[in-house]
């Protein structure tokens, strides 16, 4: 009997979301000049990988403090090494966790290599937790193109091998507003988020 085609559900859980693709170096130093970071800022890179974005952002940029939510033991480990040779415990912390777990109500500066699919996962919870004037940059994968959700700029940047996207987006009072006015509907939960995929 053959199957009817059209449109499958599938649904994404909580867990590991993404594969582990560090971003490179002068891609890091492009997405924290984007974000204008600086020493009044509190910065979360969501999946951390080795925490080279959280290590730059504290060394270099000298923020405020810089936080990474990652879930894999050893990229932890590895990350958590590298700020302990450098000595940035004071300014860089890595947090063993689901990034959907962790509150980040007081980042000024949000940054994202995940996927489309994932940054559209997290949405709701940048909308409630972020306060309006928060920066997210978001390196290749823009957030869904929803009323209030236009990047405020794109660059292109070359790092001598590849060309990569980043997008700056700023969370503005509207999107709040708008966020309080969906309030009122059931919120979708993230681990409940369905993508229509078609039959092959
Ligand atoms: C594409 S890598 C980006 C690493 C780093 N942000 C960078 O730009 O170099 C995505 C990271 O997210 C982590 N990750 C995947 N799912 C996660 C989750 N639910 N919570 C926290 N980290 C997660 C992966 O282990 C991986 O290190």
């Amino acid at each position: 009997m053959s199957r009817a085609r059209g449109p499958v559900l599938v649904s994404y859980y909580r867990g590991y979301l993404v594969p582990y693709v560090p971003t490179p170096e002068p891609v890091v130093k492009a997405m924290l000049e984007l974000a204008n970071a600086g020493p009044e800022d509190v910065v979360y890179d969501l999946g951390c990988g080795d925490g080279r974005i959280v290590i730059t952002a504290a060394k270099e940029f000298k923020v405020k403090k810089a936080i990474g939510i990652e879930i894999r033991d050893d990229l932890v480990l590895q990350a958590r090494r590298k700020i302990d040779e450098l000595r940035l415990n004071d300014r860089a912390e890595i947090i063993k966790d689901d990034m959907f777990n962790v509150n980040i109500k007081d980042a000024t500066i949000v940054t994202l290599f995940l996927l489309t699919s994932v940054n559209e996962m997290l949405r709701p919870k940048l909308e409630n937790e972020l306060r309006p004037g928060t920066r997210i940059v978001s390196h290749e994968f823009q957030i869904f193109q929803i009323p209030g959700w236009r990047p405020k700029k794109t660059v292109k940047i070359y790092d001598g091998i590849v060309g990569h996207t980043l997008y700056l987006y700023v969370i503005k009072k509207e999107v709040k507003e708008l966020r309080a006015g969906a309030s009122s509907r059931t919120p979708t939960p993230h681990s409940k988020i369905l993508f229509l995929k078609e039959n092959t």
